[in-house]
């Protein structure tokens, strides 16, 4: 089976990302043909610094290899290396209906936060990412909840495109990742854990020890003094047991025996130490992926390669199947 994802360049990993989505994918590589891209494009639709922005991308490949995607199991590659994306969203765009795109809930939301920047780019934003998905002819796409909006209007562009020019693409399914995975602000546990939210909200994956500690020690915690999972009351503890039982690969209900009677302290400790643990390995891979830069870009253009052959493939038919002209 044929997976993709996606994962925009900007902001670093943070421990939210890396157990709701890229631990998955790291499992996934093993038993599929895996292409994941960074969607640098997608990233345009907001405000970056073009002084920083090629940093920001390769730095999002260092992270995705330093956390376990392994270019000999999956092709990891930049949306901006091939040019067939882009071309086949403009085609898309002439398929899609202007109101399901004005109906989506993150261009919606997204343009609500931006009234500065409301850019057409917002719009079509899942126009390519339809694109990003087809070009592959790709049957699952592992993402968050949040993108279910978004795989099927792939879905209907795919029917769409399939009965109007002749069946080339498969209708692509989200691959949900299991609930437990969804990890919570430290400081405000309603809300989902978000790169865009102050820093002490969230833990990086490469974060250094001290501050991982001072996070955790200050980290919303709720009052009486069991530590017992319950989402509805205790929000702040329920949230770092998920990510104490996520990371020990302990059960829940293992991790609240363990904790039993201890104090809040005492187990903010525990999971200090046990963040740091299992989080130095990867910090020590990036560190090492830093200094290597030619060696990563190697493997970046291997990744390219190909992802770039499916895509001219795939492209070639697209022109064929509309009728464009070729000489
Ligand atoms: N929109 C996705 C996100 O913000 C990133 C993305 C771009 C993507 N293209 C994709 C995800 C294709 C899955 C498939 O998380």
């Amino acid at each position: 089976m044929r997976i993709f994802s996606g994962i925009q360049p900007t902001g670093q990993l943070h421990i939210g990302n890396y157990l709701g989505a890229t631990q998955n994918w790291t499992e996934l590589q093993n038993n599929h043909d895996s292409f994941f891209m960074i969607a640098d494009l997608h990233a345009l639709t907001a405000l970056q610094d073009p002084k920083e922005f090629s940093k920001t991308t390769l730095s999002k490949f260092i992270e995705l290899l330093s956390v376990g995607l392994n270019p000999e199991k999956c092709a990891i590659f930049v949306q901006s290396h091939i040019k067939e994306h882009t071309e086949l969203a403009w085609i898309f765009n002439t398929l899609t209906p202007l109101g399901e795109l004005e109906r989506m809930t993150q261009f919606k939301d997204k343009s609500a936060k931006n009234v500065k920047n409301i850019n057409a780019g917002l719009l079509t934003y899942p126009v390519l990412q339809a694109a990003d998905i087809l070009l592959y002819k790709t049957q699952g796409v592992p993402v968050g909840k949040d993108q279910i909006q978004h795989i099927e209007l792939a879905r209907n562009i795919a029917k769409k495109f399939n009965s109007m020019y002749g069946k080339i693409f498969p209708e692509p399914e989200a691959l949900l990742v299991k609930e437990g995975a969804k990890i919570m602000s430290l400081t405000e546990p309603a809300r989902k854990m978000s790169k865009s939210d102050s820093p002490e909200s969230s833990i990086g994956v490469f974060e250094e020890a001290g501050s991982i500690q001072k996070k955790i020690r200050s980290a919303v915690t709720d009052t009486g003094k069991e530590i017992k999972y319950d989402a509805k009351k205790k929000p702040g503890i329920s949230n770092l047991l998920t990510i104490y039982s996520l990371f020990s690969d302990e059960s829940l209900a293992q991790a609240e025996k363990r904790f039993k009677g201890k104090e809040y302290s005492v187990f903010k400790k525990s999971l200090v130490d046990l963040l740091i643990k299992k989080l130095a390995p990867l910090r020590k891979k990036k560190e090492e992926l830093d200094s290597r830069e030619l060696y990563v870009k190697e493997i970046l253009h291997q990744g390219e390669e190909r992802a770039r052959s499916i895509a001219k493939a795939t492209m070639e038919e697209v022109r064929e199947k509309i009728g464009l002209l070729r000489l």
